[in-house]
């Protein structure tokens, strides 16, 4: 099967050129500038309309809920949300029930996966107190890393016992594994629990806002400072997850080039979008884990994904039903689905050719991810056609997820994805709204150098 898309700005090399794309079967077979080759056969011929054709996105931190909280979500579900979203690759984190801390656990999900999943799929194992034997078992060709979360968490999954800690960021080094890491402090947050309680009063509801005095930039600062510490010690790959402080930024990353670098980070859309500001209009659908902090942390999140220093964009896509979101600052569940607009709102701030560095070609690179997360012949055909439109204003019930909110409700858009394929096939069509039958999806394959 050949498909032929003319009329493109095609994203190769980190440049867009106006012209064309072939796939063969799952493959891109060719491209080029112009128009192509009269001589040129295939099956199907599509004109973009000089709509954008991006590598199709890896979010490299999901959390799909599969097993055990399909009340929230499925793979299915959020798989589907994912590539009307132009994700064409998800990562999915552990804490899911039974989290992802054994061999049982993680085959379950694969093979979930594999009958139900729209998109390309990795699942990363957690760490638990008593499963290093699993870990130092795992086989590195079948996952993209380590997820460890000191701090807890939706999921409770914190480690916080040093000795364990020490002998994670070593086994992961000895495996050549990445280690990704979820770095707030409990201590502090505790602490901070206690203070807010004082100031809301005696049985008093804390109020949202709050949220981001508890997880303070002091609770972050202290756990991914420790890893960083560790990750130096033990010559482990850290990747810090969802980073959200200038503090953070300026005391522990740099701008080296990627392939020289021992530990990198990662932002998410909703960290880039919010502040602490945003509270008193999106409540609790912006409460999430690590939170939100100020208008200054967040121009300092934009500065450096531009210079260098942080390296990824990982939409954190975590739903739970609005009912769960009720409650307070201690009650209100944290995380927001995000996979489904991630990148036209990514767009609204950054370019197409930054968008697609940090969620496409820097997250292959970092988790080793095999023959994606660009777009070049002989890579996976996953690719996405965006398009520029008139503003349209997203709303509850254009959500895909069965969780049926967004934080973006409200927000003005420009940029809207029109088609998506994974593999090669079309997996999404925005003016038939199909999302893939039957699924083309395969497990990701990763090599860790
Ligand atoms: O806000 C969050 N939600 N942060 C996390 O670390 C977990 C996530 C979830 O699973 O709900
Ligand atoms: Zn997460």
């Amino acid at each position: 099967m050949k498909t032929l898309i003319h009329d493109a700005r095609v994203l190769a090399d980190g440049k867009f050129i106006n012209g064309w794309l072939l796939i063969e079967d799952e493959r891109i077979s060719a491209f080029g500038e112009g128009a192509p080759d009269g001589n040129l056969q295939a099956d199907e011929k599509l004109s973009a309309g000089g709509a954008m054709l991006l590598p199709g996105l890896i979010d490299t931190h999901v959390h799909f809920r599969e097993p055990g909280l399909t009340h929230k979500a499925t793979i299915a579900s959020e798989s589907a949300a994912a590539v009307a979203g132009g994700v064409t690759s998800f990562c999915d984190m552990p804490n899911t029930n039974p989290p992802t801390c054994s061999a049982e656990a993680l085959a379950q999900k694969m093979d979930i996966a594999s009958r139900t999943s729209h998109a390309n799929y990795g699942f990363f194992p957690g760490v638990s107190a008593s499963n290093l034997d699993f870990l130092a078992g795992l086989d590195p060709s079948a996952v993209p890393g380590i997820k460890l979360f000191i701090g807890s968490s939706t999921g409770n999954m914190a480690v916080s016992r040093k000795e364990t800690l020490e002998e994670v960021f070593e086994l992961a080094a000895r495996k050549g594994l990445p280690l990704m890491v979820h770095a707030e402090d409990d201590a502090i947050i505790a602490g901070n629990v206690s203070l807010a309680r004082a100031r809301a009063g005696e049985d008093a509801e804390v109020e949202i806002a709050e949220h981001s005095r508890i997880r303070s930039v002091e609770a972050c600062v202290a756990a991914s400072s420790l890893a960083a510490e560790l990750a130096q010690k033990h010559g482990t790959r850290l990747h810090i997850a969802h980073i959200t402080s200038e503090a953070e930024i300026e005391t522990l990353l740099d701008d080296a080039p990627l392939e020289n670098k021992k530990i990198t980070a990662e932002v998410t859309p909703l960290h880039l979008t919010f502040s602490s500001d945003d509270y008193p209009s999106a409540g609790a659908r912006i409460k999430i884990n690590p939170a939100v902090k100020s208008s200054a942390d967040r121009a300092a999140l934009h500065a450096a994904l531009r210079s260098g220093k942080i390296d990824t964009i990982g939409t954190d896509h975590a739903p739970h039903l609005l009912s769960e979101k009720q409650g307070g600052a201690l009650k209100a569940a944290s995380g927001a689905p995000m996979i489904q607009f991630a990148l036209p709102v990514l767009l609204e701030s950054l370019p197409a050719e930054l968008v697609a560095e940090k969620m496409a070609k820097a997250p292959a690179r970092l988790f080793g991810v095999l023959d994606r997360g660009e777009i070049k012949v002989g890579n996976y055909a996953d690719l996405v056609l965006v398009e520029s439109c008139d503003p349209y204003v997203v709303s509850d019930s254009d959500v895909l997820s069965p969780c049926s909110w967004t934080p973006l409700a409200g927000r003005s858009l420009r940029h809207r994805v029109v088609r998506t394929w994974v593999n090669g096939s079309l997996a999404y069509d925005r003016l038939t709204g199909v999302v893939s039958t039957p699924l083309r999806s395969k497990a990701l394959e990763f090599s860790h150098s």
